[in-house]
């Protein structure tokens, strides 16, 4: 079972990238499973109805999200219907939307959990409880679990991991924008990396246009942030999992810059 993760989608420049590159990336890995996380996917808040059908139409099949899950309020209108979006599963009890969902792929059906965390991020649940229930209630249906924990520390998201391992297939933090180079198989055989990346403009700042957030940390005023323009990148992770298992085989960053030839 091969998986691959596409880190946050940052308004139309990492959607651009995105269509852009999801079929030569299908042609290359031909991963059974695209998962995005796509909470910035709306001008860098949020998600609309026709920006998570045109992620769909690509070939992903579920989207998780973060703290901007609610920034655009056309996401009411389909959050409870669509099982393939998945907002942190740490919000409170009767939340709209799901944390926790399965799809079909042809290699059997995978568990998606999305869960936030708490440190230097609103007060939600506890994502580890949270989490370890969620974690009990899909190993009962499969051994292919995987988890996007959307997190700010890289503490959190490494104490998730290690709390997690040898329960998930994989573990993915999202959130910060910026891809580590610490992915890696842990003891028990959960495929972990602390931050997948962003997809969007390489010379924004986290993919917003750069004056101004540095005019926010210099003045500490109101800002309004849009999305930058430019160059695109996109960053992502791809796991291989054994099949009888669940665990993670291999794990593969990928990162790429929309100006550089990619290889296929
Ligand atoms: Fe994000
Ligand atoms: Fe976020």
């Amino acid at each position: 079972m091969k998986l691959l993760f596409i880190g946050d989608i940052v308004g139309s420049p990492g959607r651009e990238i995105v269509k852009d590159y999801v079929p030569r990336l299908k042609r290359k890995y031909a991963p059974d499973l695209i998962v995005v996380n796509g909470e910035n996917s709306a001008h860098g808040r949020g998600i609309t109805r026709k920006i998570a059908n045109e992620l769909f139409q690509v070939g992903v099949q579920a989207i998780t999200m973060g703290n901007h899950t609610w920034d655009n309020r056309e996401v009411f209108d389909f959050i409870d219907e669509d099982s393939r979006i998945v907002r942190p599963a740490n919000f409170p009890e009767g939340t709209p939307g799901r944390g926790l969902t399965y799809v079909q792929t042809h290699v059997g059906e995978v568990a998606i959990i999305n869960v936030q965390g708490r440190t230097f991020l609103p007060p939600l649940m506890c994502p580890f409880e949270t989490a370890e229930r969620l974690v009990e209630e899909a190993r009962k249906r499969t051994k292919f679990i995987f988890v996007d924990v959307h997190a700010e520390a890289t503490s959190e998201k490494q104490a998730l991991g290690w709390y997690l391992d040898g329960k998930i297939s994989a573990m993915v933090g999202t959130h910060t924008h910026v891809q580590t180079g610490d992915e890696r198989i842990l003891p028990n055989g959960t495929g972990y990396i602390t931050d997948a990346g962003m997809c969007g403009p390489t010379d924004g700042i986290l993919g917003m246009e750069r004056s101004a957030v540095i005019k926010k940390f210099l003045t500490q005023l109101p800002v309004r942030f849009e999305v930058a323009e430019g160059p695109t990148q996109l960053n992502g992770v791809l796991f291989t999992l054994d099949n009888s298992t669940g665990k993670t085989k291999k794990i593969d960053r990928i990162r790429i810059d929309a100006a550089c030839p990619f290889m296929e």
